[in-house]
């Protein structure tokens, strides 16, 4: 189905650390930027500045022994605050809000990665969001030990040389995967997957291809 024009969508890109979500959100904004589609790019943990000081304890490497219940409690008070205060006003204001995680990685990450019951996770959800559902969830599908190997994003790798979650060995990371494509097969209509293991090229048109019904004009191109 077509989107109609004006109508402001909240898309969110997905997959694991080193997956290439965070380079091809900030591709796709500068496309659309230039074609003069007004977007709003933000991220989570983070995405206001109580994020941002829930994302340094979240990582801090000083909590090594953080329950998987706790982290549930972290990311979905900054989330909350991160849907008030950046959000839902992006979106009533007319601007396609691309974020980087969002719910999903609480499934992956703290659902199958840690353990943490689907019922909790919901229960939640509900208190802290409602149930709030993206538009639209890109996921950069590739194996754990694949992107292991590419690291972390610059901006993370910057500000801390080593965090909670390096810690962790790749079967924790082959759950949390397992854990996104679960997500994805229980959502098909919202979720796209993108292969993330070739060329920045090629996943970049597959990008291009999952937005193109949903955003005007280059999305398609
Ligand atoms: P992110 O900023 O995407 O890392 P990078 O800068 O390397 O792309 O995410 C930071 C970490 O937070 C990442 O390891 C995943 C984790 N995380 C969760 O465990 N649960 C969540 O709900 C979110 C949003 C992130």
């Amino acid at each position: 189905m077509l989107a109609s024009a004006g109508v402001a969508r909240f898309i969110t890109f997905e997959g694991l650390d080193g997956s290439g979500k965070s380079t091809h959100l900030e591709r796709a904004a500068a496309w659309l930027e230039a074609a003069r589609v007004p977007v709003l790019v933000t991220r989570e943990p983070g995405g206001t500045e109580l994020g941002a000081a829930i994302r340094g304890v979240f990582l801090d490497p000083r909590f090594a022994g953080m329950d998987g219940t706790v982290e549930l409690l972290l990311v979905f008070a900054a989330r909350r605050q991160h849907l008030l205060e950046v959000i839902e006003p992006a979106l009533a204001a007319g601007r396609h809000v691309l974020c980087d995680r969002f719910t999903d990685s609480t499934w992956a990450y703290q659902g199958a990665g840690r353990g943490v019951a689907g019922q909790v996770i919901e229960r939640v959800d509900q208190l802290a969001t409602g149930g709030r559902q993206p538009d639209r969830t890109l996921l950069f599908d590739l194996p754990a030990a694949a992107a292991r190997r590419r690291g972390h994003s610059p901006a993370r790798r910057r500000n801390a040389a080593v965090d909670r979650l390096d810690a962790e060995a790749v079967t924790f990371y082959e759950r949390v995967r397992q854990g996104f494509l679960d997500r994805a097969a229980g959502a098909p209509e919202r979720f796209r997957i993108l292969d993330s293991a070739g060329s920045i090229a090629a996943t970049e048109a597959a990008v291009r291809a999952a937005l193109a019904d949903l955003l005007p004009g280059p999305a398609g191109a």
